[in-house]
């Protein structure tokens, strides 16, 4: 960790964000951004896939333009398995222009799109449009976000309800966050009993919950309590990306608080996760989504080898977000001819024959 990033961070902070701080729910998501372009070790890069190696195929035995990456998710079919992680809304125009450049995005490349937690629209009504994206994404998947501790601050099925019919939601991430809330100033540790509030939400919420951490990883005995409550999608948000405990730590003004930096790395690096829980996936009951510290298409197709459905990445999409939707566009476009060249060369033509398929493991 560089001290002196972490203090101008802090201080800069300061300066800035002193009246936005009033309204700390809605300036919050702002502050977050900020500190991700200021402080490059909030991307932890730890680089868990690289370990991962794949038997190249030097004779694949069909052409490039032959394989499909396609992929059919909860009924929609995708260009291929990539997933626009859940980041952000809210009232400002920064936030607004940034939601509108991924839909606008996802939409034209079909891929998946996550929003970041709509809890703000429930206290700010003018966040709403933020979350509004259908008009840029008519078809495309679009999940909304609320934090899982929220049903024990009082939210039930009819926030979950509305977060999912203000954005057109075709599934309800609720999101795990217990190492944010616990080094988050004002942070919400109430988690007792929320496993059966989970399941309640799943049982009467319209549109499928799915559940994801934000960067600490799903374990095994976790995925277990979630799938006896009926949960079918788990996205495992593992370590080796952001880190919301670094983040957080920017976000205090107490010197000698140190929780965020010595729990910047905690967590499960998201290839053993994913390793952790493909076999509750047999049955095909539970399907699993990737996310954390994946940066690139390899990373990408080794999650789909290790058995995940979707692979998802947020933190490398603020800057073309920040940009245009072009932007975007290019960084997916990209992404999706690494992912076809790496299928080619691993004489896999099509998504069936690469996910969870362990021969592909170089071992
Ligand atoms: C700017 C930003 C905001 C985020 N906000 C949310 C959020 O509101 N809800 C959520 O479930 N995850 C949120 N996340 C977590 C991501 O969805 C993802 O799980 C995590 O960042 C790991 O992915 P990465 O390493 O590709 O960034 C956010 C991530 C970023 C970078």
């Amino acid at each position: 960790m560089n001290e002196d990033m972490s203090n101008d961070v802090r201080n800069d902070m300061s300066n800035d964000m002193r009246e936005e701080m009033s309204d700390p729910t809605n300036r919050r998501k702002v502050e977050h951004i900020d500190i991700l372009n200021r402080d490059p070790g909030t991307d932890r890069n730890i680089r868990a896939f690289d370990a991962i190696h794949l038997t190249h195929r030097a004779l694949p035995e069909f052409n490039l333009d032959e394989v499909d990456p396609s992929v059919t998710f909860l009924g929609k079919k995708l260009s291929f398995p990539l997933l626009i992680s859940s980041m952000t809304g809210g009232d400002d125009a920064l936030i607004r222009s940034v939601n509108r450049n991924l839909a606008l995005a996802a939409e034209h490349c079909r891929v998946a799109m996550g929003v970041g937690s709509q809890r703000v629209m429930f206290t700010h009504p003018e966040a709403r449009e933020s979350f509004a994206l259908r008009t840029y994404a008519p078809t495309t998947l679009l999940f909304g976000n609320i934090g899982a501790v929220q049903l024990n601050k009082g939210f039930g099925i009819r926030e979950c309800r509305t977060a999912a019919e203000v954005l057109g939601a075709d599934a309800l991430y609720l999101h795990l966050n217990p190492l944010q809330e616990a080094v988050q100033p004002e942070g919400d540790t109430c988690f007792k009993g929320l496993a059966d509030k989970i399941g309640e939400i799943a049982r009467d919420l319209p549109v499928p919950v799915l559940i994801k951490e934000i960067g600490s990883g799903i374990s095994l005995p976790d995925a277990m309590l979630l799938q006896a409550r009926g949960i079918r999608f788990i996205d495992v948000a593992g370590r080796g990306g952001t880190s919301w405990a670094r983040i957080e730590h920017h976000r205090h003004s107490d010197p000698d608080n140190d929780l965020g930096l010595l729990f910047q790395d905690w967590g499960i690096p998201t290839p053993d996760a994913l390793r952790a829980l493909a076999p509750l996936t047999d049955s095909g009951t539970l399907t699993l989504i990737a996310s954390g510290g994946i940066r690139n298409a390899l990373d990408m197709v080794k999650s789909i080898i290790l058995g995940a459905s979707l692979a998802g990445m947020a933190k490398p999409f603020i800057a073309p977000a920040m940009e245009s939707p072009e932007a975007v566009i290019a960084k997916i476009e990209s992404m999706r001819k690494a992912f076809q060249t790496a299928m080619f060369l691993l004489g896999t033509r099509t998504l069936a024959e690469l996910r969870n398929n362990s021969e592909l493991l170089l071992l």
